[in-house]
């Protein structure tokens, strides 16, 4: 697989998150604020409160303060405090129902746009809180990308077109510009050589496979900080999966990678921070050889073990 064109780092580093100070102090009264409550929930969410601008040494890309989410009345996350380490991946886990996907929808503001979807508390992108009021939605996903369960590729699009037209809607006009990040896109996404004489043939002749490596290049292209993917490998077959774990590998020497899975071996095999999820609530976030080898607390690992779930 080759490696990330260099270029793609300093175009990131010429964009920095805007740091505004407000945001910042709003955050330290929330997390000051939640601390009682996190008291009872559990010495590793007290922990986290106060470590989670930083973990083992590492700044967070991203992180919730105390972040809620319903569904009309019904309340989904009890109130997630969370960091989310740069350039590493981060597994989240917990059996079906338990919130994982509305957790990675709230971090790209999509839980929103879900019949009844309502947030509070904070998701901070470096020191910007993602549901402050001069946040443009729109704007923020370019920062924070998704890949679905799914391959979703615009059906109607050639290869090329589905990650141009994701180009394009950010503003980049230019066929000699587009072609080139459209080139970069796949490389990046490990699917440049097998398309590159197929460009314009439509997405969907692409095995399940390629299809999804094809959404992750559109994901990609736009250069987001952020890569959200929710079981992006549960509708593949082995050797599809080892190309996109493989591919995950490769990403995170640029990207802070956040994967949703029901897969525990391959949350062991891809991920540095593993996140256990029960019900609603954060049960633990630890370092994953440790969330797999001696988990903090009975319920990760009765879950492990396989004894629920
Ligand atoms: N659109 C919706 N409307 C109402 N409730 C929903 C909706 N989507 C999810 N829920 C509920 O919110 C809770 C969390 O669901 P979520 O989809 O986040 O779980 P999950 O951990 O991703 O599960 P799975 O592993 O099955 O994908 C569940 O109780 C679910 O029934
Ligand atoms: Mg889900």
């Amino acid at each position: 697989m080759s490696s990330l064109p260099a270029s793609i780092d300093s175009v990131r580093t010429a964009r920095p998150v805007t740091v505004r100070s407000d945001s910042a102090r709003k955050a330290t009264a929330l997390t000051d604020s939640t601390g009682e409550k996190e008291a009872v929930a559990g010495a590793a969410s007290t922990a986290l409160a106060t470590q989670q601008e930083r973990v083992d040494g590492l700044p967070s890309a991203l992180r919730t303060v105390d972040l809620r989410a319903w569904y009309g009345s019904t309340e989904a996350l009890h109130g997630i405090t969370l960091p989310f380490p740069e350039r590493r991946v981060t597994a989240i886990i917990g059996p079906s129902g338990c919130g994982k996907s509305t957790l990675l929808r709230c971090l790209n503001r999509m839980h929103e746009l879900s019949p009844g979807g309502r947030v509070a508390g904070q998701v901070l992108l470096g020191e910007e809180d993602v549901y402050g009021p001069d946040v443009d939605p729109v704007e923020m996903r370019r920062h924070v990308g998704m890949v679905f369960q799914r391959p979703n590729p615009f059906p109607t699009m050639s290869i090329f077109d589905n990650v141009a037209a994701a180009l394009r809607w950010t503003g980049m006009r230019g066929r000699a510009a587009v072609a080139q990040r459209v080139e970069e896109a796949l490389r990046m996404a490990a699917l440049w050589d097998e398309v590159k004489d197929r460009l314009h043939e439509n997405a969907l002749g692409l095995s399940g496979g390629q299809q999804q490596r094809l959404c992750i290049a559109r994901a990609l292209a736009v250069e987001p900080r952020i890569l959200l993917m929710d079981e992006p490998a549960s509708a593949l077959d082995p050797i599809s999966t080892g190309h996109v774990e493989e591919l995950i590998q490769q990403l995170k020497q640029k990207y802070t990678i956040i994967i949703v899975t029901h897969n525990m071996q391959q949350a062991a095999r891809v991920s540095d921070y593993t996140v256990f999820m029960l019900l609603g609530e954060l049960v633990e976030f630890a370092p994953t050889e440790k969330l797999f080898t001696t988990p903090s607390d009975p319920r990760s690992e009765a879950y492990i073990t396989g004894r629920f779930g």
